[in-house]
């Protein structure tokens, strides 16, 4: 067990009252930097948030709303909103000269909350504030600030034309900066590619304070920041987007297999097809045990869904599948042609069918429900066998009480093969057919230990049907189970390496000279970012 999962443990055992703050002194010294290099700043009232504020609280809470399995020794210092580029450079150049160490939130949707804990002292650059997004349809371009969601970003997207979409992830609330740094797949990667791939340039600060774009920072450094994580190559505020050509009406469908409608075999029979067909067809498959049943031994009844959007009218796609996957028994009244915004409503289950697309636009609303989360992730290069799926079947029967899980298959092929692996850090191309992302959930803390040891059975049970040297993983799934670094003190090369090369392969070397270049003092980290080569 990691470092970090020990104290998650320790942290969930103990509850909050564990919290601590730093040393005083060393935080008001910072405070007062940050004060005094922002003298001329007219909103510096409202953007620094210590823990005497009341609006400190309300933000601090709203990180867990997401996952509440998430816990850290330290509280943020300071909970920091920036509404401008300088201010940033301030707090970075404070946070130097203080030694305090950054995290960095965008959307804050990180699996296992880097962008707001710490067992170490820090404070928070939060950048809910850089949220502007400017469209320029006649170029088919847009710069996107990393504090939006890309919810937002579709809802402006769509906003000007109908006839354009960028390709990105299916939760409209995750945040640009975190997730197009780390990859971005969702409902349009098989044609179009993940969100990095779609990426032309960039604006970020660096680790000596400077403010770079492509062209200044270079096009190793660029390469970087497309798909090898936020944070380790320094605070990205915006991306320049291409963005792509839609038609005016996609299709979608939701159709569920239980086992006795011969699930088993439907999802044995998907593993050949779906990183095959057409690019405009992307069949996701979700297996879930609900969590709801009445948790009778054995009796876990199991859901086969299947997920799809095809760029394209309901008589093309009802062809495809009859050509493709007869065994579905796809029907017409299955599918429903809509345009490509509705379609993000669509897929995101937290959103009632009919619900208007401005619902993107509600960034901010904290969800009432609760949820404990683990997720982890493996890529799949040969169909597993009938005999792993019924193993995995059985191991639904093993979850705790109050707990449930989904396996997602996303497939992968189409434009995601046609990348060559070095072309970005996100090395997941040609050979992959889907990426398996298990997500184990539960109600309440008391289930904790029990889901968590469920889905590591689940990934060691898994092992012989994934990839091998490496078992790959995409780093956007972030698990600190495959290893963290030693966040104060010199992580080495090898200990890194060991996460490192699950996430991106052969281009893990690449980015670890490139963080050696331009951050050789690691001032820009976390438990799972790039470390430099110590000379
Ligand atoms: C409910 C849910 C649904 C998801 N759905 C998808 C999906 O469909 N497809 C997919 O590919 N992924 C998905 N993810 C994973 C998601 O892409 C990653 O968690 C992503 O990193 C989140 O970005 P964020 O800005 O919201 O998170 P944050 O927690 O704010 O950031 C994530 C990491 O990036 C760093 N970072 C954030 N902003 C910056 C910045 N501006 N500069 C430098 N570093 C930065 C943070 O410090 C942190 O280490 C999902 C996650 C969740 C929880
Ligand atoms: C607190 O920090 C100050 C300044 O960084 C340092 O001089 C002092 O020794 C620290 N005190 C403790 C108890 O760590
Ligand atoms: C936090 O409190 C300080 C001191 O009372 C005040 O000056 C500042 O405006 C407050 N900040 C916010 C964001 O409310
Ligand atoms: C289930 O699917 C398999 C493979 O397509 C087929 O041979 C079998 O007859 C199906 N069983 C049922 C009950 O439909
Ligand atoms: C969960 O499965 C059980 C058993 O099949 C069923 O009775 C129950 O309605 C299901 N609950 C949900 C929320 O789907
Ligand atoms: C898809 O269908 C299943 C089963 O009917 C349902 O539980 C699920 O919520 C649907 N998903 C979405 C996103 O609507
Ligand atoms: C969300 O943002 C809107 C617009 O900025 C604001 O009016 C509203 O009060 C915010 N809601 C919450 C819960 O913060
Ligand atoms: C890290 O390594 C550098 C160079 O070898 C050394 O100066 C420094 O003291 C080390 N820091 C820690 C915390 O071990």
């Amino acid at each position: 067990m990691t470092k970090l999962t020990i104290f998650v443990f320790l942290s969930i055992l103990f509850s909050s009252s564990s919290y601590s703050w730093p040393n005083r002194t060393h935080i008001d010294d910072f405070l007062q930097c940050l004060t005094h290099k922002m003298k001329n700043s007219n909103s510096i009232s409202q953007v620094i948030h210590t823990p005497k504020n009341s609006s400190y609280s309300d933000l601090f809470n709203s990180f867990f709303s997401d996952n509440q399995r998430i816990n850290s020794n330290f509280k943020p210092s300071i909970i920091f909103t920036p509404t401008k580029e300088s201010q940033i450079k301030a707090a970075i150049h404070c946070s130097k000269m203080h030694d305090l160490q950054i995290r960095i939130r965008s959307g804050g949707h990180d699996h296992e909350g880097l962008s707001y804990t710490s067992d170490t002292p820090f404070f928070i650059i939060d950048l809910r504030n850089l949220r502007s997004i400017s469209i320029d349809t006649r170029k088919k371009t847009a710069w996107v600030q990393a504090g939006a969601t890309i919810g937002e970003l579709y809802y402006r997207i769509a906003e000007r034309s109908k006839k354009l979409a960028f390709p990105a992830g299916v939760c409209p609330n995750v945040g640009v900066g975190g997730h197009f740094s780390g990859g971005g797949y969702g409902m349009l990667a098989r044609k179009f590619g993940i969100a990095a791939d779609n990426v032309i340039d960039a604006k970020l600060i660096d680790a000596n304070g400077r403010i770079q774009d492509r062209e200044s920072m270079g096009e190793d450094h660029f390469w970087a920041i497309r798909g090898g994580g936020g944070t380790s190559f320094g605070l990205i505020i915006s991306y320049k987007i291409k963005l792509v050509d839609i038609p005016e009406k996609v299709t979608v469908f939701n159709v569920t297999r239980m086992l006795e409608q011969n699930a088993t075999h439907l999802v044995y029979k998907w593993q050949h097809i779906a990183d095959k067909v057409d690019d405009s067809l992307l069949l996701r498959l979700f297996l879930r045990s609900n969590i709801s049943s009445p948790f009778k031994r054995g009796q876990r009844s199991i859901h086969a869904i299947f997920f799809t959007l095809f760029v394209g009218g309901v008589d093309e796609l009802l062809r495809e599948m009859q050509n493709i996957f007869p065994e579905l028994e796809l029907r017409k009244e299955d599918c429903v042609e809509m345009s490509w915004i509705e379609s993000i409503i669509f897929f995101y289950i937290g959103y009632p069918k009919g619900t208007s697309p401005d619902v993107l636009l509600n960034w901010n609303t904290t969800t009432k429900k609760r949820l404990y989360f683990k997720l982890k992730s493996d890529y799949v290069q040969h169909p597993i066998s009938i005999k792993g799926i019924e193993g995995i079947w059985k191991l639904y029967n093993k979850l705790g009480e109050n707990a449930g899980a989904e396996l997602q298959f996303s497939p992968y092929g189409g434009k995601l093969s046609e990348i060559a692996e070095s072309e970005t850090p996100f090395p997941h191309r040609a050979g992959n057919k889907f990426i398996i992302e298990y997500a184990a959930f539960w109600v309440k803390m008391e289930n904790s230990k029990k889901s968590i040891e469920w889905s590591r059975k689940t990934y060691r049970y898994m092992g012989k049907y994934v990839s091998k040297s490496p078992r790959a993983a995409y780093f956007n799934y972030r698990d600190v189970d495959l290893g963290v670094n030693n966040i104060n003190g010199n992580t080495s090369y090898e200990q890194a390496r060991i996460w490192g090369v699950k996430y991106f392969k052969n281009n893990f070397d690449r980015l670890v000279k490139i963080k050696t270049k331009i951050d050789p003092t690691n001032f820009f980290r976390n438990e799972q970012s790039i470390p430099p080569l110590l000379s």
